[in-house]
């Protein structure tokens, strides 16, 4: 079909029975007429079906749905089986390996498989689809009932022409990679909220952080270096911070290691200023949570979680990077600024007979964001 199309106001309408008795292909042409479309160039690149070489288009465009069904299915493989949790350097087995690659096996097989969902899309419309250049003019207001019969019928024509219909290896390798990529996804999205926090009653994490010590013995505040290193009053300058994580001595290398790197474990370790030290304000039942001019809080932002550490000694304010929030560290880290609503949970220590600071409990709220269930 060729030619110039109109506006539909510059041409007759043709009745509802002009309508009824065209073909799909004349109601096709009709529309393209009234839509102001110019078909320049139309050509089926295949328009003998069932051709050797329409075959060999169909496996290369079935390749990549393949491929991606493959990449899918990795995904799901790694995303549910994968060791994921984090192993120390050393580890048996080349656990430390194994953690480490994780993320960029999830990372490359998902995007290979939606890479190769628009390979074989791309593939499709460039081997399969008919070449067709068109050219359309446009026109203003809404589209009449005519317009409106005659757009069907080009969509329907459309997916015939595509031929889509009769390819059934296309169609079952798309729906095949499709099915499996939308359920990795799924799952992607899903993953986090299969996990019972609540796994374990007063217990779960989401209560109970590795400051707790159930046999009385201290835990204590150390540093993360190479060596371990317990925190002294001495270690800190007046005005000066420091972050510190929880160590009991009977715990093994690799107890040591998961305490360190558990999200509710940074402990942030502030020495006041001497003249602000005699200005604060303590929270009520925590009077006796500091040790002289050192405060211990949680360094996780009670909004959304993030590490809040930039601390500004002359105004005794703590800055959470995320969204700004504030903590007045002169009034039990209480907000004062931006969307954190709750004061940061503070840690009860002391100083033992050698002279090592350590957590006299756990902390007394949960640490972190709110849920639900949170009483404070
Ligand atoms: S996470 Fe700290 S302000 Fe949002």
């Amino acid at each position: 079909m060729s030619g110039h199309g109109g506006s539909t106001g510059q041409r007759p309408q043709p009745s509802d029975a002009d309508l009824a008795r065209l073909s799909r292909e004349e109601l096709v042409r009709l529309g393209s007429a009234l839509d102001g479309v110019t078909i320049a160039h139309r050509e089926d690149p295949f328009p003998v079906p069932g051709t050797r070489a329409e075959k060999r288009a169909e496996r290369k465009v079935a390749l990549w749905f393949i491929i991606a069904a493959l990449a899918g299915l990795g995904f799901l493989a790694a995303y549910l089986f994968w060791p994921y949790e984090y192993a120390p350097p050393g580890s048996p087995g080349d656990r430390h390996l194994l953690y480490q690659l994780y993320t960029p096996i999830i990372g490359v097989l998902l995007g290979s498989s939606v890479f190769a969902v628009g390979g074989g899309t791309i593939a499709y419309a460039r081997n399969l689809l008919p070449h067709e250049t068109a050219v359309q003019e446009r026109h203003i207001g809404g589209s009449s009932e005519v317009d409106r019969v005659t757009t069907s019928a080009i969509l329907a024509d459309s997916g015939a022409g595509s031929g889509i219909g009769r390819r059934s290896l296309i169609k079952r390798s798309a729906g095949f990679g499709a099915a499996v990529l939308g359920a990795g996804l799924g799952l992607f999205a899903l993953g986090g909220l299969i996990r019972n926090p609540w796994k374990g009653g007063a217990h779960a994490a989401l209560w109970v952080t590795p400051w707790a010590s159930d046999n009385g013995e201290p835990v204590f505040l150390r540093y993360d270096a190479e060596q371990l290193t317990l925190a002294r009053p001495e270690d800190l300058a007046a005005g000066s911070i420091a972050t510190v994580f929880p160590y009991k001595r009977s715990w093994s290398a690799q107890e040591a290691h998961d305490a360190m790197y558990a999200s509710n474990s940074p402990v942030m370790l502030i020495r006041l200023l001497p003249e602000q030290a005699v200005r604060v304000v303590q929270r009520r039942g925590q009077v006796d949570f500091h040790y002289g001019d050192f405060y211990a809080y949680s360094k996780i932002c009670t909004h959304l979680g993030c590490p809040a550490s930039l601390y500004e000694a002359q105004d005794a304010r703590l800055l959470c990077p995320c969204h700004q929030s504030q903590f007045d560290m002169l009034e039990y880290a209480k907000p004062i600024f931006g969307p954190a609503t709750r004061a940061l949970p503070q840690l009860h220590i002391a100083v033992n007979d050698e002279g090592y600071f350590y957590a006299k409990g756990d902390f007394i709220e949960p640490v972190g964001p709110a849920f639900w269930e949170r009483r404070s």
